[in-house]
């Protein structure tokens, strides 16, 4: 009640003849690529049903939370958020205002109505395969006064409901996009929840990737990511029948006009073959990066996992990668204090990552998530072991990181400036390794691809020096005679 009383809420703009109410929609994403793309196409629909987008919560009529199940510190974040967010609802509702909070994504999936039983100021509960039905189900909860709940696993393809990005809406998301190729994972790893809250896997068709793709361009992206939860697996139907991988829908998005860099994530290193792998040779557009998560480096902790390859694999295909592209930069998952983890385990994924020397890296404690297999086993591991196995990981981790980042000094290569830098006068970019690059250069250079020399390196990013406005993405593999030059 008291910090109710706090929030301060604009009384309710009268209707009149000049005066239209414009109503605003706020959508928060949590997690991963594929929920910001998700963000991104309820963002679309709710501007159909005549919804402005704002990035500040305050004015929303419509707040959409587009969670996050992975972890549980995920979840939990979720109602805490939402905590806040029924408080400004009945201060907007003292106002005269009405605020309508939805929860999408994988929290909404797997815990359905009671989303309801915990909050009861959440209207709609929509999962990551029905949002498309998001007008019908707020008109739903108009029409009922109740609570609409909607996680079926439906037969219809939500793409084909969800409304193309208006050019301005693309043009305001900056000069990279997503592109979902691919959707869902029936590997089912036994620490992980996406295969239930995200369902079995599915390709979307070759023509439909590519026409979003061409829209993107069109309005001026030139950096595309194809994204699903285990895009290597794509095999999307062909216009003229049969099926195409990964790396011919790649080859093809590479030709669409204005598509000057290519990235996929996430891949499984069994769904790794030699033609993605010699992509990252032929075609230029391709990003010399690859994020191939590995988990653990123990075959013992793998085979619980049930990741289906073991470290040797793993290895195989970094050898590879970096025999196709010798300056690729390799980036991966791991998680410690998998159940049964031993301190032996725990020091090979310490060899492994050694032996690989990564670029970047994204490293987790285990964190068991009800209905999983890996949450019912024994040898749970305590969170004092898990904590300080992740910091001895994360310390080999970040000093691979900082050497890779020192190696980029006095190289040359196009950068994609996309925001303001940390102070004026400054841009950031990405590299084509995926590191942040800062330079000196005007706001006129945000959204344009260019040539930079960097000239120091920190532990998570670089600086450069513009040497050239925008060229084609030059490949390395000739000027290095075929070897690593990293
Ligand atoms: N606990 C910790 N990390 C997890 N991940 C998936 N499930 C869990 C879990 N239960 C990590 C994996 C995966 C990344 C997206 O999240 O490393 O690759
Ligand atoms: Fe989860 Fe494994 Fe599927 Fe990745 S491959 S989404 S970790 S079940």
């Amino acid at each position: 009640m008291h910090k109710e009383k706090s929030i301060k809420v604009d009384a309710a703009p009268r209707s009149t003849k000049n005066a239209e109410v414009v109503r605003r929609v706020f959508v928060k994403s949590y997690g991963c690529q594929m929920n910001v793309y998700d963000s991104q196409r309820i963002a679309d629909l709710a501007g159909r049903e005549g919804y402005e987008e704002t990035c500040n919560v305050e004015n929303a009529d419509l707040v959409v939370l587009n969670t996050c199940h992975i972890r549980e510190r995920a979840s939990e974040k979720i109602f805490s958020e939402l905590g806040k967010i029924s408080q400004r609802k009945n201060a907007r509702a003292r106002a005269g205002r009405e605020t309508t909070i939805v929860v999408a994504g994988c929290v909404a999936q797997a815990e359905g109505a009671e989303i309801i039983r915990r909050q009861p100021a959440v209207d709609v509960v929509v999962g990551p395969q029905n949002y498309h039905r998001l007008p019908q189900l707020l008109a739903e909860r108009r029409r009922s006064r109740a609570a609409a709940v909607d996680t079926d696993f439906p037969v219809e393809d939500k793409f084909a409901h969800l409304p193309a990005s208006a050019p301005e809406a693309i043009r305001a998301r900056g000069p990279a996009a997503f592109v979902a190729a691919q959707e869902g994972c029936d590997k089912f790893c036994s620490f992980c929840v996406v295969p239930y809250t995200r369902g079995g896997e599915t390709s979307r068709p070759v023509a439909k990737v590519l026409a979003e793709i061409e829209s993107l361009a069109r309005a001026g992206v030139v950096e595309i990511t194809l994204i699903g939860q285990n895009v290597n697996a794509y095999h999307g139907a062909k216009p003229n029948g049969g099926e195409a991988s990964l790396a011919e829908l790649i080859a093809a998005a590479a030709e669409i006009p204005g598509v000057r860099r290519l990235r996929y994530a996430t891949s499984h290193p069994n769904d790794m073959n030699d033609e993605l792998i010699d992509a990252h040779r032929d075609v230029e557009a391709l990003a010399p990066y690859l994020h191939l998560p590995i988990q653990s480096g123990s075959d013992r902790v793998l085979a619980a996992m049930r990741r289906r390859h073991d470290a040797r694999r793993y290895l195989d295909l970094v050898r590879r990668a970096r025999r196709a592209r010798p300056d690729i930069a390799l980036s991966s998952d791991f998680i410690v204090g998998f159940p049964g983890e031993s301190e032996a385990d725990f020091e090979a994924t310490l060899a492994v990552a050694r032996e690989v020397g990564f670029a970047s890296f994204y490293a987790f404690k285990y964190s068991p998530r009800p209905g999983t297999p890996a949450a019912e086993m024994a040898g749970q591991v305590g969170e004092a072991t898990k904590a300080e196995r992740l910091a001895r990981l994360q310390a080999l981790l970040e000093a691979q990181r900082f050497a890779f980042n020192r190696r980029q000094v006095g190289r040359r290569f196009d950068v994609l400036f996309d925001k303001p830098g940390r102070r004026a006068g400054q841009i950031l970019g990405r590299s084509p390794y995926m590191q942040s690059v800062f330079a000196e250069g005007g706001p006129e250079l945000i959204g344009a691809m260019a040539t930079v020399e960097i000239v120091a390196a920190g532990p998570i990013s670089l600086t450069g020096r513009l040497v050239a406005p925008a060229s084609r993405e030059t490949s390395l593999i000739g000027r290095f005679g075929g070897r690593s030059p990293i």
